[in-house]
């Protein structure tokens, strides 16, 4: 008897969970909409960034080289040489390639529930199991020793986003140095660690504990994500790893001339994180004034509990759309409540029209 199509897939394929984008497809065909739901820059790229793109297409003909003058410039960046950086297409292909270098199925990664989820889709994707814990109750910090007790002789990878997803809260440095004495691979990623230029990298990590890589994107505080552009950064040995599990060309030409561009004009960036951050700051007092619970957020997203005002989340996502024409970000039941949110800065009109919503909605 012949088998049926979906008997030939993987069985994984069948039973991982799905990252949905089509809230994307909505967005795109709405642009009277503020797409707040997304961890996205609002700020779009600047001429020189355009220009740099235009300059590379020209030369779009052919195969892109290993990018070593890139390369070497970010690892000057973090006191690194050439070969501790690996660059990708945006940081969710290195989510995808980490859980092929270290997980076979049936082996399990460690990380926060909630989380980024495109990690947990991942695993699941190579028949592998993630394995999450719940944040801690009130300060939403890792559960650090719920984390290493789930370690198992199964465990292969464990990973912390620092600062959070979708709670923009930092891991104290002793709690992420006990995930480094483990000995377990660790991915550290530090997708929003621009916007607090203050704090420093926690890259040097890497000299010293081999099994550790950093992953950063310039998606956020460089307003990349369509652009897309990520790396990695370790010991030679773990960068070898990736590079191997990369596809050849990842990235483009384009791309990398945007990145560069970027690099050498920093003020680009500094603008765009002045604007998050001073917009972020403001959201914060009008939750707070109207009795929500905005967490301290530390990247380009907060997280905002409004559960003690009994609406559910979906309610609250659907009256932001209806009276506003603006989107937030669905937050699961956390700890058993519902009611939570989450707000990424948009443009100003974007940010007003929000906030007289919140005004409106809970005032
Ligand atoms: C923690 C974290 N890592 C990685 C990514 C993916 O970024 P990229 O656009 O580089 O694929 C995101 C996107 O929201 C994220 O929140």
């Amino acid at each position: 008897m012949k088998k049926e199509l979906k008997d030939w897939f993987v069985p994984w394929l069948m039973t991982a969970r799905e990252y949905n984008t089509s809230i994307l497809d909505k967005a795109w065909a709405q642009p009277d909409h503020a797409r707040l739901m997304l961890n996205e820059n609002p700020i779009q790229p600047s001429e020189k960034i355009i220009e740099a793109i235009a300059d590379a297409a020209r030369h779009g003909n052919w195969y892109p080289d290993s990018f070593k003058a890139l390369r070497t410039k970010i690892g000057q960046m973090y006191d690194l040489g050439p070969d501790n950086v690996a660059l990708c297409n945006g940081s969710s292909e290195t989510i995808d390639a980490m859980m092929r270098i270290f997980m076979q199925p049936g082996e399990e990664i460690i990380m926060s529930t909630p989380t980024f989820e495109l990690f947990p889709v991942r695993a699941e994707l190579c028949g592998c199991k993630a394995v999450q814990i719940p944040l801690r109750e009130g300060d939403l910090q890792y559960d650090v020793d719920g984390m290493l007790n789930a370690i198992s002789d199964k465990t292969k990878l464990m990973l912390v986003i620092n600062p959070n997803n979708p709670t923009g809260v930092f891991i104290d440095d002793d709690d992420l140095i006990r995930f480094c004495e483990t000995g377990i691979p660790l991915c550290i990623d530090e997708a929003y660690a621009a916007y607090t230029p203050e704090r420093k990298t926690k890259a040097p990590l890497i000299k010293k504990y081999p099994h550790v890589f950093l992953s950063v994107t310039l998606s956020k505080a460089h307003g990349f994500a369509g652009i897309r552009f990520g790396y990695v950064l370790g010991s030679e040995e773990m960068i070898k790893a990736f590079n191997t599990m990369f596809l050849p060309w990842n990235v483009s030409l384009m791309s990398a001339a945007a990145a560069e561009a970027i690099f050498d004009y920093p003020a680009e960036v500094e603008d765009k994180v002045k604007h998050n951050n001073s917009w972020m700051d403001r959201f914060s007092d009008e939750l707070r004034k109207l009795g929500l619970k905005p967490y301290p957020a530390h990247g380009n997203y907060m997280l905002v509990d409004a559960s003690m005002t009994g609406k559910t989340t979906s309610e609250i996502l659907d009256a932001a759309i209806k009276t506003h024409k603006v989107y937030l970000k669905r937050i699961g039941e956390i700890h058993g409540k519902s009611g939570y949110f989450r707000v990424t800065p948009g443009v100003d009109e974007e940010n007003e029209r929000f906030i007289t919503f919140i005004r409106e909605y809970f005032g």
